[in-house]
């Protein structure tokens, strides 16, 4: 077969739309709990989930917070911390954020009903191009490319696309032939068969080390794996490196009263953690020595090993000190927290491991 006319210049290889549908439908994945549904509401969680997160992870925490909040109306309702408590552990707390603040805006400026379309979707809060895309092909079936991290790997395979993904412009090139490769008139399901297709070939074949090209239904159209070079792409410049950094945190534990509490703080609303629950957290281990409550000995002070945690731009290693004190002897910005209170209260997921983990 050959290729349809350019798009952007390249050539698309023709035959790709129709058999990416057929592979999905016969080999792709299936029985997610947000597939089978056209509900945005489900649709939209399920993909905000699933922008930073593997589906092993979303599998857990989908379910417990669609119970929790059966729909946009509930979830607008609902606290801030109750959001962050059901999302702790997830990551990228701005997520969480924006997931609460779209759920009210769709409640307030749309009738409680998400747009049907990924032109509107795209400006309500933490919605991009991608995930509109997606909400827009899977409840609505229109014909629109999804283009997330996965899907630019696949694409700049089979096409053989070296444009630097770092540069915004080669990205929105690469944009122009994913609308090109589009189904040309999608009936019934097919955009969801599409778009889920493009999904299921990143995440189970075309994965960045160790393609499976042979078993790839693309092998014959995929100019990369004609070349013996699919790891060549997607080629981009711009490497993230990641900042060492340690952290002090001094964990205050009262033992007043019949069960342990642990003195918790506000973080700030920006930065790292913004709006979670966290013990003090100091740069230095004299500056965390320091604001250990007066009148406690620092042979109190027990040093515990310390964690390792990976954000998207930090390498952070977290220094627990535990100091155990009477409840009086602290006061300022704050509060006790029985231990039976932490699992419904937003905590980063580094500080709950600990915090769950503390010696008697
Ligand atoms: N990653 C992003 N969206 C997804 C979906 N709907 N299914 C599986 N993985 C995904």
């Amino acid at each position: 077969m050959s290729d349809s006319p350019s798009a952007a210049g390249i050539s698309v290889p023709a035959g790709f739309a129709d058999r990416l549908i057929d592979w999905q439908r016969r080999a792709g994945r299936h029985g997610l709990p947000w597939q089978g549904t056209r509900d945005p509401y489900r649709v939209w969680l399920s993909e905000v989930m699933l922008q930073q997160t593997q589906v092993s992870t979303v599998l857990n925490y989908f379910p417990r917070f669609l119970a929790r909040f059966p729909d946009v109306h509930a979830l607008a309702q609902a606290t801030p911390d109750e959001v962050m408590a059901l999302w702790s552990g997830l990551g990228y707390y701005s997520r969480a954020r924006n997931l609460h603040r779209c759920a009210q805006v769709v409640v307030a400026e749309h009738g409680g009903v998400f747009p049907a379309n990924a032109r509107t979707l795209e400006t309500l809060p933490g919605i991009g191009a991608s995930t509109a895309a997606a909400i827009a092909a899977f409840c609505h079936g229109e014909r629109i490319s999804i283009l997330d991290g996965n899907v630019r790997r696949v694409l700049t395979r089979l096409l053989a696309f070296d444009g630097d993904m770092a540069q915004p412009a080669q990205q929105r090139a690469l944009w122009v032939v994913a609308q090109a490769m589009l189904p040309a008139a999608p009936s019934g399901d097919d955009m969801a068969a599409y778009t889920q297709g493009l999904m299921d070939l990143g995440a189970t074949l075309c994965t960045r080390s160790r393609p499976g090209c042979e078993a790839c239904p693309m092998r014959t159209l995929c100019r990369a794996a004609e070349a013996g070079a699919a790891t060549k792409y997607p080629v981009k410049t711009r490497t993230l490196k990641r900042r060492h950094e340690s952290w002090w945190l001094l964990v205050l534990r009262s033992r007043a009263g019949d069960e342990p509490h642990v003195w918790l703080q506000r973080r700030p609303t920006r930065g790292i953690w913004a709006g979670l629950h966290c013990t003090a957290v100091f740069s230095s281990e004299p500056e965390a020595l320091a604001a250990v409550p007066s009148g406690v000995s620092l042979d109190a002070v027990v040093a515990l090993e310390p964690v390792a945690h990976s954000l998207t731009h930090r390498e952070l290693r977290l220094h627990p000190l535990l100091v155990d004190v009477t409840a009086e002897a602290v006061s300022g910005d704050g509060q006790w927290v029985p231990r039976s209170a932490l699992p419904a209260v937003g905590l980063p997921a580094p500080v709950r491991v600990l915090l769950d983990r503390l010696p008697d």
